[in-house]
């Protein structure tokens, strides 16, 4: 078993796509073991998106991650990792395979509708950015 984070980005929530993001979860065993509504800082968007600092995106990025409120779940199930991803598809919308939530759903390659941790390491690190252990449910 394997855990990872989502976020569904302030486009995601102010379109009112909540719901089918869960569902695609929940339909593909991907288990919702936590999860809240959000609003985060610039600090808190900065902090959490920190290993895009330096890139040119990244002041774009952290004021499209305040604008609104987001949702962040911590998901489990075998291969939760690469299998969130793949339910996701490429960053690039343009980029992602049929069926995917970014397929479907986003805009730009910013307003991608929903975030994946992307390795074991990264995932600990997010999950432990919005949740404590407390609020995991066993
Ligand atoms: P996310 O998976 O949350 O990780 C970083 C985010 O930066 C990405 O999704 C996009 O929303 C955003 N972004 C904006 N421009 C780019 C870009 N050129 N390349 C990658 N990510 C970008």
């Amino acid at each position: 078993m394997e855990r990872t984070l989502s976020i569904i980005k302030p486009d995601g929530v102010g379109r009112g796509l909540i719901g089918e993001v869960v569902k695609r979860l929940e339909a593909n065993d991907l288990t919702v073991k936590a999860m809240k509504m959000i609003r985060m800082s610039t600090t808190q968007a900065q902090g959490f998106y920190a290993v895009h600092k330096d890139r040119p995106f990244f002041g774009s990025l952290t004021e499209f991650m305040t604008s609104g409120p987001c949702v962040v779940m911590v998901l489990e199930g075998e291969n939760a990792i690469e299998r969130y991803r793949t339910l996701m598809g490429a960053t690039n919308f343009k980029e992602a395979a049929e069926g995917t939530i970014r397929k479907d759903f986003a805009t730009d390659i910013e307003k991608n509708v929903v975030h994946g941790s992307d390795a074991p390491e990264t995932a600990r690190f997010e999950i432990g950015y919005f949740f404590n252990s407390l609020e995991i449910v066993a």
